[in-house]
């Protein structure tokens, strides 16, 4: 299909995820790949490439949508002479599994997109950060490297070249944010750093100057900087170019990953890839972009999945993890599901992390349990509002943001158990 042509092959459901194989690096090669990096170094120039970015219009796939010219650049201005590139393939966030299928099917497109952002920043060693329950892909990855530097592309045109490493995330939430991965990196906990003062881009790793982007951010890299920036554009919507890939959940018939133009509606993505929701029954509630963005009600599946548009509309891109919930579902409990979640991820650094986490799984366990008054409902709402921007990382301010939503949506879901004493979608036993 031609929209899939960046990076995957094709619609790929979960299930068939496993029998994948890489592409080779002959494969790769025949498709043009390392052009780009020869491209970069022979012509274009380490402000070329980031001219190049920028003219595309690339945006972080990693959660914040932040233009990656605009990181890249922000390293280049440093005085330093040291500087690290670190590729973010932690993934394990709830319902997205985008960065394994890239690390998966393409390891050569991931590696010479670090080349790239690499040899543009300045940097001479790299880090891929990969989630450890990524076996297979570690196991894949480590041949793909092998292979790339055996081919000679990591000199980077200069004397010593550029040193390439994998480090195994610990498999946990908090460790993909950026300052977590840098001080699982350097031998400690992941637990985020301060900012500021500590913002990556100038003391990053080791203290020094680094660039942090999502594996899938990197992806796109390789065939921005062969083909072009208008290339790129040509898919995609003015302020969200290119595609990205949505991993699809929930209650549809064919959850899966499905990479598509940023744009694309969410009733499209619903309906024509997922194949509707399941077992013939309506839409509910979709969080378009992971559980830390806030969740849309049905009457809004026709808002189209790209930054700009999602933001306006008060939710987010995010991960690209759409989450479908059917007429079924329970709001209640789905509100517990991410709130245990959030809690159980917490590193416990921050108080107002660790406690507000529980704090609001224990609200909504009292209410799902039909213990719960009115005045418990405006407990959580206020609790919500009070945790939001607290703690060192976006964590706590995120399982705020997916409660309240939640809450401010389907309040009348919260009023019925309330009412009812527990929760009138269980049905109770016959005795
Ligand atoms: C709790 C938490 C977890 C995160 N996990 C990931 C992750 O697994 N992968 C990722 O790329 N970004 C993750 N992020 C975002 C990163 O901090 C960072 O913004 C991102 O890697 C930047 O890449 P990009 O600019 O290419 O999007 C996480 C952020 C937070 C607050």
């Amino acid at each position: 299909m031609e929209e899939t042509r960046i990076l995957t092959e094709r619609d790929v459901s979960l299930e068939r995820l496993p029998s994948v194989q890489p592409l080779s690096y002959e494969a790769y090669s025949l498709k043009g790949g390392y052009l780009g990096l020869s491209k970069a170094m022979d012509t274009l120039g380490p402000s070329g490439v980031r001219d190049a970015v920028k003219a595309a219009g690339l945006r972080g796939r990693g959660g914040a949508g932040f233009p990656t010219w605009k990181k890249w650049d922000m390293v280049m201005q440093q005085g330093e002479k040291k500087r690290y590139l670190c590729c973010n393939a932690a993934e394990d966030e709830p319902g997205t599994f985008k960065d394994r299928y890239l690390l998966r099917t393409n390891p050569h497109q991931l590696i010479e997109g670090v080349l790239i952002a690499a040899f543009t920043v300045g940097a001479d060693e790299a880090y891929l950060f990969i989630n450890c329950r990524y076996t297979e892909e570690l196991v894949f990855m480590a041949e793909a490297l092998r292979v790339s530097k055996t081919a000679g592309h990591w000199g980077l045109g200069s004397a010593s070249g550029i040193v390439l490493k994998v480090c195994e995330s610990p498999g946990s939430y908090v460790a993909g944010e950026e300052t977590a991965l840098l001080e699982v990196i350097e031998g400690r906990e992941a637990k985020p750093r301060q900012k500021p003062p500590y913002y990556p881009t100038m003391h990053g790793l080791y203290g020094k100057p680094t660039v942090v982007n999502n594996a899938e951010s990197l992806s796109n890299v390789p065939f921005i900087v062969r083909e072009g920036a208008e290339a790129f554009q040509s898919l995609g919507s003015p302020s969200s170019p290119g595609t990205m890939i949505f991993t699809l959940t929930g209650d549809v018939n064919r959850p899966g990953l499905y990479e598509r133009p940023l744009g694309t509606s969410l009733r499209t993505l619903i309906s024509d890839c997922g194949g509707g929701i399941k077992d013939g029954l309506v839409l509910k509630a979709v969080f378009p972009g992971g559980p830390s963005v806030p969740v849309v009600p049905a009457s809004k599946a026709d808002l189209v999945l790209d930054f700009d548009t999602l933001k306006a509309a008060g939710t987010g891109l995010g991960t690209g993890a759409v989450i479908v919930m059917s007429e079924e579902s329970c709001m209640v409990q789905v509100a517990i599901q991410y709130a245990r979640f959030f809690a159980n991820e917490s590193c416990g650094q921050c108080p107002p992390c660790s406690l507000g986490t529980v704090h609001l799984s224990e609200i909504l366990e009292k209410i799902e349990a039909g213990d719960g008054r009115e005045s418990d409902i405006t407990h959580l709402e206020q609790s919500c509002e009070m945790v939001k921007g607290r703690g060192q990382c976006f964590l706590l301010t995120g399982a705020a943001i997916a409660v309240e939503s939640i809450l401010s949506h389907f309040r009348h879901e919260f009023e019925a158990h309330v009412t009812a004493g527990g929760c009138p979608l269980i049905v109770q036993p016959v005795h």
